[in-house]
């Protein structure tokens, strides 16, 4: 049973949004670490439905890359895991962990030298289970051109202090894009655990 609200009501901060700029290393920046527990200043963090990307400012480094100056894939894995990780938490209220990525693509590739953006956004709510949908964008910064390079689906479940799934809000839908966003995730659960039962 989906727990979606379709009003304009105040109350719940429905589709949370985390713009997260990630450096590198496995700091996030403009977010929370989950990893080592820091917290620090939200810089960037968008209200509900907005898609904005924040301003860049920390470089993809050589040691993030591989032979061909390109950012790792299995890097970009990470920080999509860290930012749809911080969006799950705060929207849960709870330590919530991964239950499930799918839908992984790799568009295009990031140089060394560009911006790594991430937009993170919870796109259906179950009981336990959220979907969240991360899209990674690259700046090149002597263009200013922004393109988005990957897109992923993951399922986080918030669990309580004894690792037990926990209900989790209502996710508040204020557009139509919200709803539209909300019932494509019902239906990619439902493909999900379809797989999950073979
Ligand atoms: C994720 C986990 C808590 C689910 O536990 P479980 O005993 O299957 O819990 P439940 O059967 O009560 O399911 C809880 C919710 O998760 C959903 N779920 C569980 N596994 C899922 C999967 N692979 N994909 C999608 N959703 C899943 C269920 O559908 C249910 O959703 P709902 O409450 O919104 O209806 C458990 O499998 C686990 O701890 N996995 C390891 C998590 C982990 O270590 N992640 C990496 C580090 S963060």
């Amino acid at each position: 049973m989906s727990h979606a609200v379709v009003t304009g009501a105040a109350g719940f901060l429905g589709s949370h949004l985390c713009d997260a700029l990630l450096a590198r290393g496995d700091r996030v920046t403009g977010g929370d670490n989950l990893v080592t527990g820091r917290r620090e200043n939200l810089e960037g963090a968008s209200s509900v439905g907005a898609r904005a990307l924040p301003g860049g400012r920390e470089l993809v480094l050589p040691g993030d890359s591989n032979q061909l100056g390109k950012l790792l894939g299995g890097r970009v894995m990470h920080w999509i895991d860290l930012a749809a990780a911080i969006t799950a938490n705060r929207h849960a209220g709870h330590v919530a962990v991964t239950a499930s990525i799918d839908s992984l693509e790799f568009l295009h590739s990031i140089q060394v030298g560009e911006v790594v953006h991430l937009v993170a956004q919870v796109n259906w709510v179950g009981r336990t289970s959220m979907e969240v949908g991360v899209d990674v964008y690259g700046e090149n910064m002597d263009t200013g051109e922004k393109r988005k390079t990957s897109t992923a689906f993951l399922t986080f479940v918030a669990l309580n202090q004894e690792g037990v799934p926990v209900e989790v809000p209502p996710l508040l839908l204020t557009s139509p894009e919200d709803e539209e966003r909300f019932h494509a995730a019902e239906a990619r659960r439902h493909e999900r655990l379809k797989r999950r039962r073979r």
